[in-house]
C-alpha cells in the first residue's frame, strides 16, 4: 500500500519521495532544528542522504505508516511521520506508531506542526485503525512536547539514557507521550 496524500486546512501532506532528498539536505544542515535531534549537531550531506533513504525505507516496512513531506503551496516546510515501531525480535507492530516531525526554522511558530500532527493522528486512527501513537523527545525540548499535548498525547514516562555522547540537555532525560485510540475519540466528541 503506498502512502495516501493528506491535506490540512493550509498544507499538503505528500509521501516524502526521493526527490526530496535537497530538501532534507538543507533541513539537517541546520544547526537549530538539529538541536535536539540525532547527535545534536548539523547532518553532512552523507549522513542526512543516508537518513533520508532510511526514512523511505521506514515508508515500505507496514501498510500506510512512513514518512510525509508537508507542503505550503508547492514549498516544502518539512516533515511530519508516523512511523513503524520494532520489536526486539525484528517484528514491526501494526497497531501501534511513533509519531515525530521537523520543520524548517523559517516556518516556526505558525502552528504546521501541530496541523500536521493532528492530522496523523486522525489518519492514524480512523483511517489505519491503529490502537496507540507514541512518541518520543528530549525532556528539554519544549516545542516538541508541546506539539504532543496541543495534539491532545499525555506524558507517560521520563527515561533516563546513557548516551556515549550526549547532546546537552540529555540529562534531564527522554519523555514519551501516548495516545489511544479511545483517547483520542474522545478528544473528537468535546471538540465537536
Ligand atoms: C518541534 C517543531 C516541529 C515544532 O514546529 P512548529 O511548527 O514551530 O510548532 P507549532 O507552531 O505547531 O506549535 C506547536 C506547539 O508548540 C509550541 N511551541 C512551538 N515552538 C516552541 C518553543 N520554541 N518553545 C515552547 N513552545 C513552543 C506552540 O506554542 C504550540 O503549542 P500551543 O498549541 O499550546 O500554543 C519544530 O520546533 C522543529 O522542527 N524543531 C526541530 C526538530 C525537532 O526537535 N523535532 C522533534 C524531535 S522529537
Amino acid at each position: 500500500m503506498s502512502l495516501p496524500t493528506l491535506r490540512t486546512a493550509r498544507l499538503n501532506l505528500r509521501p516524502l519521495a526521493q526527490h526530496n532528498r535537497d530538501d532534507i539536505i538543507d533541513l539537517d544542515s541546520d544547526p537549530q532544528v538539529m538541536k535536539y535531534v540525532h547527535r545534536g549537531r548539523p547532518l553532512t550531506r552523507v549522513e542526512a542522504d543516508q537518513d533520508h533513504q532510511e526514512r523511505l525505507s521506514a515508508s515500505r516496512q507496514v501498510p500506510g505508516l512512513g514518512y510525509w513531506a508537508g507542503y505550503l503551496d508547492d514549498t516544502f516546510i518539512g516533515w511530519a511521520a508516523l512511523s513503524p515501531i520494532q520489536s526486539n525480535s525484528g517484528t514491526f507492530n501494526a497497531q501501534k506508531a511513533e509519531i515525530g516531525y521537523r520543520i524548517s526554522p523559517r516556518f516556526w511558530r505558525r502552528g504546521y506542526a501541530k496541523e500536521m500532527a493532528r492530522e496523523l493522528l486522525r489518519y492514524g486512527f480512523e483511517e489505519l485503525g491503529l490502537l496507540e501513537v507514541v512518541g518520543q523527545t528530549m525532556a528539554v525540548n519544549e516545542a516538541s512536547r508541546a506539539t504532543m499535548k496541543a495534539c491532545g498525547m499525555q506524558h507517560v514516562r521520563t527515561l533516563y539514557i546513557e548516551f556515549e555522547d550526549p547532546i546537552p540537555g540529555s540529562e534531564d532525560g527522554e519523555v514519551e507521550y501516548a495516545i489511544t485510540r479511545e483517547e483520542w475519540l474522545e478528544l473528537q466528541l468535546h471538540s465537536k
